[in-house]
């Protein structure tokens, strides 16, 4: 499907929010939140409008944000219940035909990640394969608690930046 930016800044809430909810995993209170924002006058002001909405959210918001991502080579991603978008990027990074050591090592680094920091591993699997996403693990296992945040959000931030563009035309 490919909307025009015009299309979009005519939409009620609703349609609004079905549209622009899924650019966050999980998190349609989003979209909502930065709808009142319209109109926009490109797809860069938009996406800032969104990220707006986020870095001023609660901190309790922005950490559930996080939460809602799915594990990269996780238990979802296994049995194939993972969202249409998730599934997508997850391929890209070609985690999605991995040896049983490799869904092991993904494994273990996921439960180290997330024993240390309470939350699950975000990294713009789009822009990352394989490789990157497990030097990732073991670089950023070593961040405090507060720079693993930051980078999540960071990270949530392109994977949202790259979501648009599949949902809108420039
Ligand atoms: N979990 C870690 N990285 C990603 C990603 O790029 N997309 C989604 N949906 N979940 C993730």
């Amino acid at each position: 499907m490919s909307l025009t930016l015009s299309q979009l800044n005519q939409f009620s809430a609703p349609e609004f929010v079905r549209v622009i909810g899924p650019v966050f995993e999980h998190s349609p209170w989003i979209a909502a939140a930065t709808w009142g924002k319209k109109p926009f006058a490109d797809l860069k002001s938009l996406h800032r409008a969104l990220c707006e909405t986020v870095k001023n959210a609660a901190e309790e918001k922005q950490f559930a944000l996080i939460c809602a991502h799915p594990d990269l080579v996780g238990r979802a991603a296994l049995a194939g219940t993972l969202t249409r978008e998730s599934t997508g990027e997850q391929a890209s990074a070609e985690l999605n035909n991995l040896s049983s050591e490799e869904i092991e090592l993904f494994q273990r680094q996921n439960a180290a990640y997330k024993s240390k920091f309470d939350f699950p591993f975000v990294i713009c699997a789009r822009l990352n394969k394989k490789a990157a996403i497990l030097a990732g693990f073991e670089r950023r296992l070593k961040n405090s608690r507060a720079e693993e945040v930051k980078t999540a959000l960071e990270e949530i931030f392109k994977i949202a930046e790259l979501r648009l563009h599949d949902l809108i035309a420039d």
